[in-house]
């Protein structure tokens, strides 16, 4: 009796680390042998969700495509941009507004020191006068410096205008700067003007 309670121990034993052993390999998705099929997929959760993707084919609508163009004299939510002072830096005739629309607060000449730090400077430099990391490789021609008499001479919504559009060897930026950010920007470039090109502020503390 005794013996044979022993074996069935044992036996229980084996049953035990075989379905052990059969959930391992289940759980590590092993098939046992080479398989051209996708791996076993235990947990799906979220890994196939129905959804397009941009420029992909649509079984859905009639014209096969999964983007859709907008009804016509539709504007998307908060992308009405009425305001051509503050989108176009161009006032009702059609000019370059001569003031920055948003007032230049020292949370505005802040947030515009910053993004010109973070945009401009490697191009313009950290204090503008064009002596930004680019001019060590070979850029088509060195930035401007913002000191010039003629670019201090232009109106804000110039400048809004260039960090928007670009100019000539330089990059349109409206795809990375917000409308708000770049008038901040602007802001502090006035601002930059104010002070005077760097050289000339060191000379200043130097002779005082
Ligand atoms: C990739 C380099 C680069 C970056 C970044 C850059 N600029 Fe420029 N910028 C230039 C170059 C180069 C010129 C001169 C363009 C020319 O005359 O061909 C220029 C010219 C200008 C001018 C004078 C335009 C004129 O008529 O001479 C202004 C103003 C200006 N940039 C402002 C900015 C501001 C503000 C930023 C940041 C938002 C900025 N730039 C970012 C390269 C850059």
């Amino acid at each position: 009796m005794i013996r044979s309670s022993g074996k069935y121990l044992a036996s229980l034993r084996w049953i035990r680390l075989s379905v052990l052993a059969s959930l391992v390999l289940l759980l590590v998705g092993c098939r046992g042998t080479p398989s051209e099929k996708p791996p076993i997929h235990l947990n799906p959760n979220m890994d196939n969700q129905p959804k397009v993707k941009a420029q992909s084919e649509s079984h859905f609508f009639a014209d096969g495509q999964s983007m859709r163009t907008p009804p016509e004299n539709t504007v998307a939510r908060g992308e009405l941009r009425e305001d051509a002072r503050l989108y176009q830096g161009r006032d009702a005739n059609g000019d370059f507004v001569t003031a920055s629309p948003l007032p230049a607060t020292p949370v505005s000449l802040e947030r515009g020191r910053e993004r010109f730090g973070i945009y401009c400077s490697p191009c313009h430099g950290a204090q503008g006068d064009g002596t930004g990391a680019i001019t060590r490789y070979k850029y088509p021609i060195p930035p401007t410096s913002l000191y010039e008499p003629r670019v201090a001479a232009m109106s804000d919504g110039e400048i809004y205008t260039i960090i928007s559009d670009g100019i000539r060897n330089m990059p349109s930026y409206k795809a990375q700067i917000p409308v708000v950010d770049r008038w901040h920007i602007v802001n502090y470039v006035r601002e930059l003007q104010r002070q005077g090109p760097p050289d000339s502020t060191q000379m200043i503390s130097a002779a005082q």
